[in-house]
């Protein structure tokens, strides 16, 4: 029987929903790469794994950069690879429902199509990322009233505003999770004299980032690699800190909320403005971002439950009650 999924391929993480099964994968988006040749030989924890045991050669790479693949034989080769890791035999044809995001050409989508029937799938279609997280979050997406969502991920920020099935606006900017990672990795190379990696920025972020003042603010300890000496040290280091390096990318995310209202017809705006918009994505979780973006847009957020899995479940109910979704799907 022909196994019906839908994927959310993101930068960060690829999520797999199987029809009847809910969540059946959710791993980092990585792969397991052989330098000397370009083949790709595993994805996600495995592919970390493989390369802490196996020769040099073969590396960790994250294959998307800014939310899209823009390698054809990587995004078809990941695919397969993502079919193996949730027990598909090389011979069952899944039909596949792909989350991409709102702002792919014509040409980047016939390209993320031909890719998923190259790695086996018997069909593939396509639903614009903020559209399945608004699914997933209960928004009323085929009632005539505008709503808007703002979607944090690793590599991108997407925000549209949703009404009558479709999405009616809509911003892209290049600036996700991975970007406030670097933002505290250069602040604290530049104030403190430090080298500290992607995976301590990371948790540091997580740890005690916030976009937005706390009543009592947190301090963690990092470690990392003095600049003049080069040998390891670890230091303090407050909140406050924190926030001030990621606070240009933060504003970032808030402007493309304001151009996206902007663009938008009157009544759109009206709907957004009283209804308020949704935050989703795992950005979504860092602290006081739903604070800020109040504040400087002056609209009620409210943050969606479990962001980081919200578009994979919308895109999953769509394949589920696939009569109610059908006019969503874009080509
Ligand atoms: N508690 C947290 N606080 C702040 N950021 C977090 C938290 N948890 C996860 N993140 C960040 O969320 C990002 C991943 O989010 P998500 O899985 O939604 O991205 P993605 O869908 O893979 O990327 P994209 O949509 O850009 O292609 C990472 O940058 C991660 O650091
Ligand atoms: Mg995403």
């Amino acid at each position: 029987m022909a196994r019906d999924l839908a994927i959310d391929l993101g930068t960060a993480n690829t999520l797999v929903w199987s029809r009847g099964q809910g969540i059946v994968l959710n791993e980092p988006t990585v792969v397991a790469l052989n330098t000397r040749n370009g083949d790709v030989l595993s994805m996600g924890h495995e592919a970390y794994a493989m390369t802490t045991t196996t020769p040099s050669h073969i590396v960790a790479d994250r294959p998307l950069r800014s939310g899209v693949i823009t390698d054809f034989e990587t995004t078809a080769r990941l695919l397969r690879l993502v079919f193996g890791r949730i027990g598909l035999s090389r011979f069952s044809r899944p039909r596949a429902l792909l989350c991409v995001p709102s702002a792919l050409t014509g040409v980047e989508r016939r390209a993320m199509v031909q890719a998923a029937e190259q790695a086996g799938a018997a069909r593939a279609q396509l639903l614009e990322q903020p559209m399945a997280a608004a699914v997933g979050a209960g928004l009323p997406v085929h009632e005539p009233i505008g709503s808007m969502v703002v979607d944090v991920g690793g590599g991108t920020t997407q925000v549209a505003v949703i009404s009558l099935g479709g999405v009616v606006a809509t911003k892209g900017v290049r600036v996700g999770g991975f970007d406030l990672d670097a933002a505290i990795q250069a602040y604290v190379r530049r104030e403190h004299a430090m080298a500290i990696g992607d995976r301590a920025a990371e948790q540091l972020k997580i740890e005690i980032g916030s976009a937005f003042p706390r009543a009592i603010e947190p301090r963690a300890e990092i470690r990392g690699r003095d600049l003049g000496t080069g040998r390891p040290r670890t230091e303090l280091i407050g909140a406050e800190e924190v926030r001030e390096a990621i606070t240009d990318c933060v504003g970032a995310i808030v402007n493309a909320i304001s151009a996206t209202l902007a663009d938008c017809h009157p009544e759109l705006t009206h709907d957004v403005i009283t209804g308020g918009l949704e935050l989703t994505g795992g950005g979504a979780l860092l602290h006081g971002l739903d604070s800020r973006i109040a504040q400087e847009s002056q609209i009620s957020v409210r943050v969606t439950d479990q962001p980081l899995t919200s578009v994979v479940t919308g895109a999953g109910r769509t394949v589920e009650e696939a009569d109610d979704f059908r006019d969503l799907f874009a080509g």
